[in-house]
């Protein structure tokens, strides 16, 4: 692994981490799952609907009992990843979800009320292109795109919809950029639950509300960004009574770890170097984090990846954080085409840099240029992705020129959503930016060969 180069002062970010042990991080074997406050440490049970403490108004974070056995003793690593194994491929024992596979590290006693599409079971692609343009020989894309509504929120919210089941949710509601409301949605319609969503209007991209509208959730476009949005949601779900699926609730986070778990069992439990991704409310970071942590101290790895967290500049006030050395929490007015991490008032805060400390992580912003121009080459390359996703490549070839990372490190850069959930931005470059190099207009012929024989000897001169 490379050497970390100068992006913070070392007494600020220790190189050496005591990782909690699974006794501090699991329950006693056989115990029922709890919710625990971050802050004060105030336990709440597991069917508890409070979208945070009651006591201090902290996060709160799902513990469960140390896996076990069906004759119940204590798993080792081997026996998880045999059991993952298991689950993955031998049904009836194991579920065709990527997500529920992971079940004893996610809702251990979701029972019946388990609403999945089903979600996950994303690829590890490798392209030529990609490592040529990050500068890292083996780059690997985790592409959850793939998920069933297109994004990784697929795997937060068939948690989150499972519990609303279990806690008999009259309705269920969120602040979304746009993935969110759209994943919300299709859950919602899937358990038979009312769902709600608040968008800023005017900047969600077109095939995110498309969807939203199309799954049938009541769509509020709100006159505000997305923090606004954020807070009335809050304020809402808490006088009327309606469950909050942000990714503040901590089931959504325990969903989203088995993006980590799913891209260590493809890696045959191998741990990369380093893990990076796109950030804007830091759900995401907080999820890997808690997924990494546990899975170093279950035996699952021997050793821990670095989260590196990519924001856009516009919307960058955890990079600019942590690069203080986390002393200050920034919130900023956010403005970026990257318009899934529109965020400027991270809800996660506090988890988030927790991830960044304990894994030895990195936070980087990339401007908008640098995050269209990686997007452009991901799309090139055939893989495609919506905007934001693309930060996560222009992060690593950032680092890859500022010597952080280095081109024989085994890095994974995940890939959020799927390239048509933005095309009004898509048609906007190849269509009608004139000033836009890389432009691939269509062609308006008449129709006969001719035509066709024309545009071939334009387009492809020397090549077919
Ligand atoms: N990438 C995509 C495609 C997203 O939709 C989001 C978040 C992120 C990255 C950032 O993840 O917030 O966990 O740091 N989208 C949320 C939404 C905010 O409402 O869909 P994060």
């Amino acid at each position: 692994m490379s050497e970390h180069v100068d992006i913070l002062h070392s007494d600020e970010r220790p190189q050496h981490h005591t990782q909690a042990t699974a006794d501090e991080l699991f329950l006693a074997p056989g115990s029922t799952s709890v919710q625990r406050c971050a802050g004060c440490t105030t336990v709440l049970s597991e069917l508890d609907s409070a979208p945070a403490c009651p006591s201090c108004g902290s996060l709160l974070e799902v513990l469960h009992a140390r896996p076990t056995d069906a004759a119940g003793n204590v798993m080792t690593g081997d026996a998880l990843r045999a059991s993952f194994a298991q689950n993955c491929c031998a049904r009836p024992v194991g579920h065709p979800s990527g997500v529920w596979r992971f079940q004893q590290l996610v809702m251990p006693n979701a029972g019946a009320s388990i609403t999945s599409h089903p979600e996950g079971n994303t690829p590890l692609l490798s392209r030529a292109a990609l490592s040529t343009y990050t500068g890292v020989e083996g780059v690997l894309i985790k592409h959850e795109g793939h998920n069933p509504t297109g994004s990784f929120k697929d795997r937060g919210m068939t948690v989150g919809v499972t519990q609303a089941v279990r806690i008999g949710a009259r309705a269920v509601a969120c602040a979304s950029t746009g993935n969110t409301s759209a994943a919300l949605a299709s859950y919602a319609a899937q358990a038979g639950i009312p769902g709600l969503v608040f968008v800023p209007a005017g900047k969600i991209a077109m095939g995110k509300l498309a969807q939203t509208l199309s799954y049938g959730a009541r769509t509020l476009l709100v006159r505000g960004d997305f923090d606004q949005c954020l807070r009335l949601v809050q304020d809402a779900s808490r006088e009327l009574g309606i469950y909050l699926l942000n990714s503040i609730n901590p089931w959504r986070v325990e969903g989203q770890k088995t993006i980590v778990l799913e891209l260590l069992q493809q890696l045959d439990w191998e741990a990369p170097d380093f893990i990076v991704l796109p950030a804007g409310n830091l759900g995401n970071t907080a999820a890997f984090g808690k997924a990494l942590r546990e899975a170093y101290a279950l035996g699952l790895i021997d050793r821990l990846p670095r989260i590196v967290s990519v924001q856009a500049a516009g919307a960058a006030p955890f990079a600019r954080s942590y690069n203080e050395g986390f002393a200050t929490r920034y919130t900023v007015a956010a403005e970026t085409v990257a318009t899934a991490i529109r965020i400027g008032d991270p809800a996660s805060w506090d988890r988030g840099v927790r991830t960044i400390r304990e894994t030895n992580g990195i936070v980087l912003s990339c401007t908008d240029d640098e995050i269209i121009d990686a997007k452009m080459t991901i799309d090139a390359a055939g893989v495609g992705c919506e905007p934001a996703s693309a930060a996560s490549v222009a992060g690593v070839r950032k680092l890859v020129a500022q010597g952080v990372i280095a081109s024989t490190d085994r890095v994974v850069a995940v890939l959020t959503g799927h390239v048509l959930k933005d095309p009004g931005m898509l048609v906007e470059l190849h269509q009608e930016r004139t000033d836009f190099p890389r432009a691939n207009r269509p062609i308006e012929i008449d129709a006969d060969v001719s035509a066709v024989a024309r545009v071939l000897e334009t387009t492809f001169t020397g090549r077919i």
